[in-house]
């Protein structure tokens, strides 16, 4: 007889908090500034996937292929009868590929993307039904806790470079927040897109198909429905390019005309060609990478790049 699938779904408030003060803040700066958090509602979820099949678009293929490449010898660093906890799971497909070999006890996707998560989770669980589901809608931006006990060994996931969203010192700090929450005989696995030539980054950002304009337009759409705004999506276009100083891809929408858009009762003027900050996407080093590591709490690490050096993963032992 097969066994039942067991998932467990736990909202820690993300649907009830109110963001609206930190879209009028952000909008209220001198660089006017969205959180890429608010990307993701489900159509921004069904997009960022859209992107990661774009050819230009080389993060997600690059990091799939090492992550099939080296499953065995992941599998033999992480042990066995532990819990995985992964930070921003979005359609947890990246898991799957490892989910055979590293047969963890209980598996713990954290997303924001409330229904995307819950579909995603429930799929999960009918595909892999001998693996026990703890599915949870979160900020991890902000402190958290789990919702759930376990006693195993934790160990995390965080794939796609969504570190790279992180201001560095940011990322240092979340990463120490990881390293806490797995404790001694944890670790996490990370992937993290590695500084290269600035053309390749540029188009990966900038794909033929528009995919990636439409992501970031949609920001506004995501806001105009849930904050009560009337942003004319036809009054901004997408702009994204790297800058080599701050060794980042920085995501802007720009307006195209002098225009005044009210949210949620707050009156916000923009000039033509005025640009609103959306994400910045940080590339690193090896030694980038590891120096955060040591600084961030982790002992080692293990490190697999692919040939072209493009994309980097990491396992970073918390002893
Ligand atoms: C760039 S996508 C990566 C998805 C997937 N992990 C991958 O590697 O393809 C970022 C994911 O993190 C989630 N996310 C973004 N900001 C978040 C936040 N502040 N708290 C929780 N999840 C967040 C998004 O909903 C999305 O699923």
């Amino acid at each position: 007889m097969n066994a039942l699938p067991t998932v467990y779904f736990y909202d820690q408030g993300v649907e009830a908090r109110d963001f609206t003060d930190e879209i009028v803040v952000g909008l209220s700066k001198t660089q006017k500034t969205l959180s890429p958090k608010f990307f993701y509602d489900e159509k921004g979820s069904q997009l960022f996937t859209e992107i990661t099949r774009q050819p230009e678009y080389y993060p997600t293929r690059t990091e799939t292929q090492l992550l099939r490449d080296h499953s065995s010898e992941i599998s033999q660093l992480i042990g066995e009868d532990f819990l995985l906890i992964e930070y921003g799971s979005g359609s947890s497909e990246k898991i799957r590929i490892l989910l055979d070999s590293l047969r963890p006890s209980l598996y713990a996707p954290l997303d924001i993307s409330r229904d995307y998560l819950a579909q995603a989770a429930e799929a999960l669980g009918r595909e892999y039904p001998w693996l026990e589901v703890h599915a949870t809608c979160v900020d991890f931006t902000v402190d958290f806790e789990l919702p759930f006990e376990s006693e195993k060994r934790h160990v995390s996931f965080f794939p796609g470079s969504s570190i790279g969203n992180f201001e560095r010192s940011d990322a240092m700090e979340f990463l120490s927040r990881i390293r806490s929450l797995v404790g001694a005989d944890g670790g996490l696995l990370i992937g993290v897109d590695m500084k290269k030539d600035i053309n390749v980054l540029n188009e990966a950002y900038n794909d033929k198909s528009g995919v990636t304009a439409d992501f970031n337009l949609n920001i506004l759409e995501h806001i105009n429905r849930e904050y009560g705004a009337n942003f004319d999506l036809g009054r901004f276009r997408h702009e994204a390019t790297y800058d080599v100083a701050q060794g980042c891809i920085q995501m802007f929408l720009v307006s195209t005309c002098d225009q005044s858009v009210s949210v949620a009762g707050h009156n916000f003027q923009f000039s033509d060609g005025e640009k609103v900050h959306t994400e910045n996407s940080h590339k690193y080093t090896v030694d980038e990478v590891l120096g955060m590591a040591v600084d961030a709490g982790f002992s080692r690490a293990k490190t697999w790049l692919d040939e072209d050096e493009l994309f980097g993963v990491f396992y970073l032992y918390s002893e």
